[in-house]
């Protein structure tokens, strides 16, 4: 077969056994990187012509023919091939159909080493960027919701007992913070992910004169990587988004999980639409939360993608091991269900009905405000120690009496402590509230002003 010379041979043309081939090939998720393999072999022909290590003119066919070849991925009529293992081996294989011998030269001074590790680092960096920019998302929404209910009382929770009151813009902006830190995680991955691996060749670097900053700078990396060895064998940058997304999950399954609670007829802090319900097939009553469950149920999967990928590079000699490919289904997984999930959220909270009635009068019928009675006598004098003992007492008739604190008389009060006087009855959650006046508190104007912080910073990252 004469004609074989200028082809891609195949693996299996090389005597692959077939079901070696099936188990190995990953062309059906590797598709997912054609573009930055693509927009990478066009870098690398251009480098290539520019340096004299190419004719210009076979750079000219192959950044025409990887242009039409990406075309042709977009309009979904691409010949993929399973013979042909990987994204790469098909795109170099097609480029051959269309320009011929020249098609040959693009792979100088590269090794399939080197161009999958700066693909998925193109993919990671674009995931971070997409990532940073969902969360802001979220974070506006949670923004909104919490100025639309800016006057609304809950009572905060410790080991999900009624603590003290807290206004709900508050525990909004609680979930504001957790987000800025998922985006400062995704900021740091993508910052130690922003190097160009090309250049390394299957590991010990390449015989020709590359110029290795053109080919950075074409492709929006700051630098370039400064050991062949560690640029084909590693993937921390994976390791690292992986990590940034579970940490991320993790924070929306708690969001998730409160909402799942709040909704439930026992807390009636909120309702969900029925744009966002199911109901049952047996109960005619139910408005199930499902979004809310499944982002708290995806979790899990984000947590095996992390675990996945650290065991896998754990045994790893240096340099670059076929073990390496299995980077690639955790790590889209990750990011499709990171993604989805804040996007449903973000439309999810603007929807939610908030009952701020029900919130504050949970807050004002339980001994949520025991702490301030505590507080009060320390006021006039009294220890702390002392006093919580005393308001423990009282808390204890307050529930033997199945009364709350605001049903009990001055006389009552006075059987704890001859401090109490008439102004213990105004204490209210209103007083509560209004009474946590420093900063990162719940005061009203402590939480104005952190709503309008917050504001700003997310203008200033913008
Ligand atoms: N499909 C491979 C991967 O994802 C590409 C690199 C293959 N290199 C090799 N020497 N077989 O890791």
């Amino acid at each position: 077969m004469p004609e074989q010379k200028d082809r891609i041979e195949s693996p299996t043309a090389r005597g692959l056994d077939e079901r070696a081939l099936k188990y190995s090939a990953s062309i059906a998720y590797d598709r997912r990187l054609y573009r930055h393999d693509i927009a990478a072999s066009i870098a690398h022909a251009r480098m290539l012509a520019k340096q004299g290590i190419i004719p210009g003119d076979d750079a000219h066919s192959i950044l025409r023919g990887l242009g039409e070849i990406r075309e042709e991925i977009e309009r979904g009529e691409f010949p993929f091939r399973e013979e042909l293992e990987d994204i790469h081996l098909n795109i170099e294989a097609r480029l051959q159909e269309k320009i011929g011998e020249a098609a040959g030269r693009l792979h100088t001074a590269r090794s399939r080493n080197d161009q999958i590790a700066t693909d998925m680092r193109l993919f990671v960096i674009e995931a971070c960027d997409d990532a940073v920019a969902s969360i802001r998302r979220l974070q506006t929404a949670l923004l909104d919701l919490a100025e639309a209910n800016q006057n609304a009382v809950m009572p905060g929770y410790t080991h999900l007992q009624r603590a003290q009151p807290v206004l709900f813009a508050h525990h909004l902006l609680a979930y504001f913070e957790m987000l800025d830190r998922d985006s400062g995680r995704f900021l740091d991955c993508r910052s130690r992910a922003d190097e160009l691996p090309l250049g390394a060749g299957a590991l010990a670097g390449v015989p020709y004169p590359l110029d290795r900053e053109f080919v950075a700078s074409e492709l929006g990396f700051s630098r370039v990587s400064r050991n062949s060895i560690d640029a084909v064998a590693d993937r921390d940058f994976v390791v690292e988004f992986q990590a940034a997304a579970a940490a991320a999950m993790m924070h929306l399954s708690r969001l998730a999980e409160e909402i799942v609670l709040w909704s439930s007829d026992e807390f009636g802090f909120l309702r969900l639409p029925v744009t966002f319900t199911t109901g049952s097939s047996i109960m005619p009553q139910k408005r199930n939360p499902d979004v809310a469950e499944l982002a708290r149920g995806r979790t899990g999967r984000a947590y095996g993608n992390l675990i996945a990928i650290l065991t896998m590079l754990k045994g790893l000699p240096l340099a670059y091991n076929r073990d390496l490919q299995e980077d690639k289904q955790p790590l889209f997984d990750t990011v499709d269900t990171l993604l989805a999930t804040l996007e449903v959220l973000t439309a999810l909270l603007p929807a939610l009905e908030v009952r701020s009635e029900r919130m504050e009068s949970a807050a004002a019928e339980s001994y949520a405000l025991a702490t301030d009675v505590a507080d009060y006598l320390v006021r006039k004098g009294m220890p702390f120690r002392e006093a919580h003992q005393a308001v423990a007492d009282l808390v204890r008739y307050a529930e033997g009496e199945g009364k709350s604190l605001r049903g009990l008389s001055l006389e009552e009060y006075r059987r704890f402590s001859p401090l109490f006087e008439h102004d213990v009855l105004a204490l209210d959650v209103r007083a509560s509230v209004a009474a946590r006046d420093v900063p990162g508190g719940t005061a009203p104007s402590r939480v104005a002003e952190a709503l309008k912080l917050a504001r700003e910073r997310l203008r200033d990252e913008a």
